[in-house]
């Protein structure tokens, strides 16, 4: 017929969604940038009963914005009822850290609001429904997600650690003046925390002349091995002590590229950071999320496999995986 074939409207729950973050990623998600432009969505959002009247005045909004790929909002408090056959799930409800805060410290709070919406996602939402969890400790609260959850396929369940990998690119392409998107396959190993472990032994810049090694172009190593690493892992804090709140539309935008990228693939020769579960790749211990450099194709992440890795990268992947370890025993802690 003369009709655009029109795709089905894909359903994403957005939980927490009357928050700072929220703000930012309903409008992204409803203009495409989440599932490309010829895709249509049914957005649902959640939030806790404090939150009612700011829920029902983002609908609003949303309804104003008059997005064309918008096909239907449910603004809700009932978690049943925002889980409900959901095939997106993009998770930042909880409590944000303030300043002289580390990101465990709202461990307490968080994780046990990932045990309850585990049980709800895992009898609504559809069977092969994706989730991205952004509240903090991210990596921590997907593995109770995981662990609360056991009919969820564990490839299924992941956490954002795209804003850490997309600081790690920004810095890169500040130093050198070039463009960020010239700069390619950065990789952030481990916890979304301050222990995490920016990795440039394997990143690349295309250049007139083909791509060169970012170690190559940056030459200072001092720079590479410290205050890059350093910035990055507090990147976050840093962010919380200009603007007094944590980060939202950077880690909108993120959540919208993890998603895109899982769902719709990653660029050839290209890979990312996604917080997954662990299956003992480069000597990580499994029964961890931990981040790891993935390409995606199909609807399915794979960690990327046989990168070479020193000494000096080794420790800081050992650092960062202890953490993750201390904060698993915590979050058992907590949930008793
Ligand atoms: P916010 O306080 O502005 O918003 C959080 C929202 O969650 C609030 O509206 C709150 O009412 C809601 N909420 C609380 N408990 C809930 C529950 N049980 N169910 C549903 N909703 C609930 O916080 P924010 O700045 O939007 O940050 C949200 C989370 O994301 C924080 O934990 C923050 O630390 C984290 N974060 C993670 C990253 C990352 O890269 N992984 C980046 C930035 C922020
Ligand atoms: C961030 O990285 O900006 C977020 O995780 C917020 C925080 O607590 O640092």
């Amino acid at each position: 017929s003369l009709l655009k074939e029109e795709k089905e409207p894909i359903t994403i729950l957005v939980t927490g969604a009357a928050g700072q973050i929220g703000y930012a990623l309903v409008p992204m998600i409803a203009r495409g940038a989440m599932l490309g432009p010829n895709q249509p969505m049914i957005l649902h959002m959640l939030d806790i009963e404090p939150a009612t009247e700011s829920l029902k005045g983002l609908k609003m909004e949303l309804i104003d914005a008059a997005y064309p790929l918008l096909r239907g909002v449910v603004a809700t408090t009932d978690v049943v009822e925002a889980c409900k056959d959901v095939n997106i799930v993009v998770m930042v409800g909880g409590f944000p850290r303030k300043e002289g805060m580390e990101r465990k410290d709202v461990m307490s709070k968080n994780v046990s609001i990932y045990k309850a919406q585990a049980s709800a996602l895992e009898q609504h939402a559809a069977t092969d429904c994706k989730v991205l969890v952004v509240a903090n400790p991210a990596n921590t609260n997907a593995l109770i997600l995981k662990e609360f959850a056991p009919s969820i396929p564990e490839k299924n369940i992941t956490c954002l650690t795209r804003l850490d990998h997309n600081r790690a690119l920004g810095q890169i392409s500040e130093r050198l003046n070039v463009l960020v998107s010239d700069v390619k396959n950065v990789i952030v190993w481990g916890n979304h925390s301050s222990t995490q472990y920016p990795d440039v032994n394997h990143a690349t810049v295309t250049t007139n002349s083909g791509e060169k090694p970012v170690r190559e172009l940056v030459v200072d190593d001092n720079w590479l091995n410290n205050e890059f690493i350093t910035t990055v892992q507090q990147r976050g804090a840093a962010i919380i002590k200009a603007r007094k709140q944590s980060s939202a539309l950077s880690a909108a935008s993120a959540a919208c590229d993890h998603i895109r990228d899982w769902v719709l693939g990653t660029p050839k020769g290209e890979w990312v950071s996604m917080g997954v579960y662990s299956d003992g790749s480069y000597g990580i211990p499994t029964g961890l999320i931990y981040s790891f450099p993935v390409t995606c194709e199909r609807g399915d992440w794979n960690i990327v496999q046989g990168l070479k890795i020193d000494q000096f990268s080794r420790e800081k992947m050992d650092k960062t995986a202890q953490e993750l370890i201390e904060e698993k025993t915590l979050a058992k802690s907590c949930l008793n």
